[in-house]
């Protein structure tokens, strides 16, 4: 059991800082290091970017500040909470759906993680070579090609890596969370750092970085600012009582607004950092292969997994060199991942911990085990089985189905559910009373209030419209959706 507090017994961290590095652990993820760099390469670079601040500034930084102050107020997880500040109201249902998003994200994100150990493992052992007389391209292709057609050898890597989310879960909040993100959220910061220096002095890089950065304002359009924002809820871990979970263990002493304010900075610095490995990379590709950019930026999971691969063999220094970076690499995505992945097990697990009283070591062992099951029709979707891949459901993958509907509809709702719980239902001052228990003097207060008011629902909502009006519009041809599968042709060339 954990300590006991004021907090209905649930425990507390140990400090303010290690809250913000359990939550800055949970935003930066594989949402940041491939998706954010790829999703602005194929949505025209500078001009996105500037899409995903605005969205950031306007909506998900006073979204992160609600979620954080209703978890705190309402001292439980993400159900129990509006439950508690609403009690005998349908408003814990957007807590409900935020315990069914932790369950669907889990499921699938754990197959790429699972991919990541499988390739951290392979860079480490020295198996990153191309065997004599064998093109690199084909070979890497087959080596991905070769795990995901494999099912038990890539569910044993998705087993891995579950064990391991379980495991911290299990251990509790401040004896499993805590204690691992104090260790692998440094390291993450270290590896970053190794990667950008190697990275950005590589042939061709200022190329790359210049076609990262470049902002096109023409490539602006509406489907930019759809991928914007759901990047925006995606890669801060909004929408599904994350923040209200991981703020439920907070004491009302700490400031809440500036603890928003280092999760947003450290999340967004680390996407923006991310692009300065992933384009330079690229670059060099073209540099030295004259390949075209926008084939290889179209690849989605391919470029983390078959390209950078091939690019890692070919760095000067040999096989040794590529051991290092590579292993540095994929190490880099896999304690993301994990982070992450605590994170989406924990707002599951306190839900059953705190309103079913299940006991945290079966909860976690027990839920994290159905998780574990429901990915693996995602896993077999990549290539193993072929009803569930490529055009068997609904024209897109399982897994992609799952992205979508999380990325695209299940974090945008849930998001504005809890704006429109902070801003109407449970209201500004409650909420705001709720702050000054640990900032007397918040400055930006009545900023913020007419944001989660006024300003977030709406963009929200303008968006989420949008989107459906897209989907009735274009219901024929299939949903473009998931950045791997939202190639632009008409820019090759
Ligand atoms: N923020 C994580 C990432 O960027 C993903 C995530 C989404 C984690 C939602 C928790 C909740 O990869």
């Amino acid at each position: 059991m954990q300590e006991t507090g004021t907090n209905n017994g649930r425990g507390f961290w140990s400090s303010r800082f290690a809250f913000v590095l359990a939550a800055a652990g949970s935003a930066v993820g594989l949402g940041n290091i491939w998706g954010f760099p790829t999703t602005a390469a194929q949505n025209g670079g500078g001009g996105f970017v500037l899409v995903y601040i605005l969205c950031i500034l306007l909506v998900g930084l006073p979204v992160m500040l609600a979620e954080m102050v209703i978890g705190r107020a309402g001292e439980k997880n993400a159900v129990g909470a509006l439950q508690h500040l609403k009690p005998g109201t349908p408003w814990y249902l957007v807590g409900v759906l935020g315990v069914v998003t932790g369950f669907v994200i889990l499921s699938f994100y754990s197959v790429i993680a699972g991919w990541t150990v499988f390739y951290f493992i392979q860079a480490a052992g020295g198996a990153l070579k191309v065997p004599e007389g064998q093109d690199s391209a084909t070979y890497f292709g087959e080596m991905f090609e070769s795990m995901t057609a494999n099912p038990g050898y890539e569910i044993l890597f998705v087993a891995i890596f579950m064990i391991a989310t379980i495991a911290i879960v299990a251990a509790g909040v401040r004896k499993g969370i805590e204690r691992s993100v104090k260790i692998m959220m440094p390291l993450l910061f270290v590896l970053l750092i190794l990667l950008i220096g190697r990275s950005i002095t590589l042939e061709g890089a200022g190329e790359g970085l210049r076609h990262y950065l470049k902002p096109d304002f023409n490539a602006i359009n509406r489907d930019v600012i759809i991928m914007a924002m759901g990047q925006a809820f995606f890669s801060l871990s909004l929408g599904m009582g994350v923040m209200i979970t991981y703020g439920s263990y907070l004491r009302r002493e700490e400031c809440l607004p500036s603890s928003a304010g280092y999760v947003v900075t450290a999340d967004s610095l680390i996407a923006i950092f991310a692009g300065l490995i992933v384009f330079p990379v690229i670059f060099f590709m073209v540099a030295v292969h004259g390949a075209e950019a926008e084939d290889l930026v179209a690849q989605g999971a391919g470029l983390v997994f078959v390209i950078f691969p091939q690019i890692l063999v070919e760095l000067p220094g040999g096989a040794a060199v590529t051991a290092i970076f590579g292993s540095a690499f994929f190490l880099l995505l896999a304690i993301a991942a994990l982070t992450s992945a605590i994170s989406l097990l924990e707002v599951v697990t306190a839900h059953f911990v705190d309103d079913w009283k299940i006991p945290r070591k079966k909860a976690a062992w027990g839920l994290g085990g159905i998780i574990f099951l429901l990915a693996i029709p995602s896993a077999l979707s990549q290539g193993a089985v072929e009803w569930l891949s490529e055009g068997g459901l609904f024209g897109v993958s399982f897994f992609d189905l799952l992205y979508i509907i999380t990325f695209r509809f299940f974090l945008p709702v849930g998001a504005l559910g809890l704006a429109l719980f902070v801003g109407w239902a449970w209201g500004l001052k409650n909420a705001s009373l709720a702050i000054q228990t640990g900032t007397p003097n918040f400055r930006l207060e009545k900023l913020w209030q007419i944001m989660i008011r006024y300003v977030a629902p709406i963009a929200i909502a303008v968006i989420l419209a949008s989107q459906i009006a897209a989907v009735f519009a274009s219901s024929d041809d299939q949903e473009p959706a998931e950045p791997a599968a939202e190639e632009s042709p008409a820019e090759a060339g």
